[in-house]
């Protein structure tokens, strides 16, 4: 690293950034891109790291988990059925262990299992209908002390909903005044249609009051009656605030009619706003109502991004009570939702990093800040393969994570010899 009048330079050689079929340099100058281009010559003294023709993506982000019950799994007891009720049942045997430092150590050790994938920005529902915001407060405090290294959004979420919980408004209220980015909701889990429709409007009326974000966890049930998105939707349409909004889960989409999704389709597009899909624990604790056949119980993945509307992938539960297994790898879902979404063409495999990068960016609302281009901060991760099919499918390693300029995380590939 050369260091002229306190500018710092590395030039890091041989690179194909995302589907690009030609090789670059990327030189970074004080922690921004300075320069992308074929062929740079090294400046004299100037550090060079030769990343031999891998793949560059952006940081690969995780648009919708749940960092306070992370890593709970098996405490107090396991989820034996691994339905979405027995893990609620789980919860709340875990809840009285909460306390705020419990929380911070447990979301850690989750963010730093992230980082080592690639991981640098995360948005994290947070649950809110505890009457002393605890997870709250823990997860606002870390949101401060790992900023170095990881962008964490917070979501305040309503897991129990805004009206059918005693003081759900006051509680959601609270929480953006003490700083949560965005507002949350749960139609499809309050205990009547009219309230269904009501949250949403608190939702809406306090996210503009506040100038936050909006992320529903929006009917996420087999039930095909269950209706929350097109009041999102034309919620998000009606007020402009367009791509501000986001629309979690959708799985009971999957068991719309058609003619039924034909219409909403419209009212999507016009709305602007973001969908984030959640393969893995959707898939399993979906259909759980059913015999054969079973729904997988995915959102339209396959039919939103066909018609241009915003789609990211998010691992929902990382070793909790609603999803056993997880480490925080985005590939998981990544890969789960190609195969559940029908989603296999070749350009669609090549194209799906964008589910945890770019469009998972769009949904987070980073604007122009985030990729790879000259004067952007020089955030960028390396994977061990040339590009993203081979990523993907060989589950390789990344291996380094920059963020501006500096090493956040490395990992050294692992080595196989087979003696036959
Ligand atoms: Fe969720």
């Amino acid at each position: 690293m050369i260091s002229q009048g306190g500018v710092k330079s590395m030039l890091f050689k041989n690179l194909f950034i995302e589907n690009a079929t030609e090789a670059v340099d990327i030189r970074v100058t004080d922690g921004k891109f300075e320069k992308i281009a074929a062929n740079l010559e090294a400046l004299p003294g100037e550090e060079v790291v030769d990343c031999g023709g891998k793949l560059a993506l952006p940081p690969v982000i995780e648009s919708h988990v749940h960092l306070d019950t992370c890593l709970t799994a098996g405490r107090p007891r396991w989820n034996m059925s691994g339905t979405l009720f027995e893990g609620i049942q789980c919860w709340e045997e875990y809840k009285p262990f909460l306390t705020k430092q419990e929380v911070k150590d447990r979301v850690n050790k989750a963010i730093r299992m992230q980082a080592s994938n690639g991981i640098q920005h995360v948005r994290t529902h947070v649950d809110i209908n505890d009457p002393k915001l605890t997870a709250m407060e823990a997860l606002l405090e870390l949101r401060d002390e790992v900023k170095d290294f990881m962008d964490i959004q917070i979501v305040a979420f309503p897991q129990y909903g805004i009206l059918s919980y005693p003081k759900g408004k006051e509680l959601l209220e609270d929480a953006l005044k003490m700083g949560a980015d965005a507002a949350g909701a749960i139609p499809h889990f309050e205990f009547t249609r009219e309230y269904s429709v009501e949250s949403l409007n608190i939702c809406f009326d306090l996210a503009q009051k506040y100038n936050k974000l909006i992320d529903v966890h929006c009917d996420e049930i087999d039930d095909e009656a269950s209706r929350g998105l097109e009041t999102v939707a034309t919620r998000a349409y009606e007020t402009g605030m367009r791509d501000m909004v986001t629309a979690s889960h959708t799985t009971a989409m999957h068991s719309y009619n058609n003619a039924y999704v034909i219409r909403l389709m419209r009212i999507l597009k016009m709305s602007g706003m973001n969908f984030v899909a959640n393969p893995c624990v959707n898939v399993h604790l979906g259909g759980r109502a059913d015999t054969y056949p079973k729904r997988r119980s995915m959102t339209r993945v396959k039919e939103l991004t066909a018609e241009g509307i915003n789609v990211s992938f998010g691992y929902d539960d990382i070793f909790d009570p609603w999803n056993p297994l997880g480490n925080g790898n985005m590939r998981d879902p990544v890969f789960m939702g190609l195969y559940a979404g029908h989603m296999l063409g070749y350009d669609e495999i090549c194209n799906s990093y964008k589910f945890v990068t770019t469009n998972a960016a769009r949904t987070l609302h980073l604007g122009d800040a985030y990729g790879i281009k000259e004067g952007n901060a020089a955030n960028f991760v390396v994977f061990d393969a040339k590009n993203w099919y081979d990523a993907l499918n060989y589950d390789v390693s990344v291996l380094y994570s920059y963020r501006n300029g500096k090493l956040v995380a490395e990992t050294k590939p692992k080595e196989t010899t087979v003696h036959y």
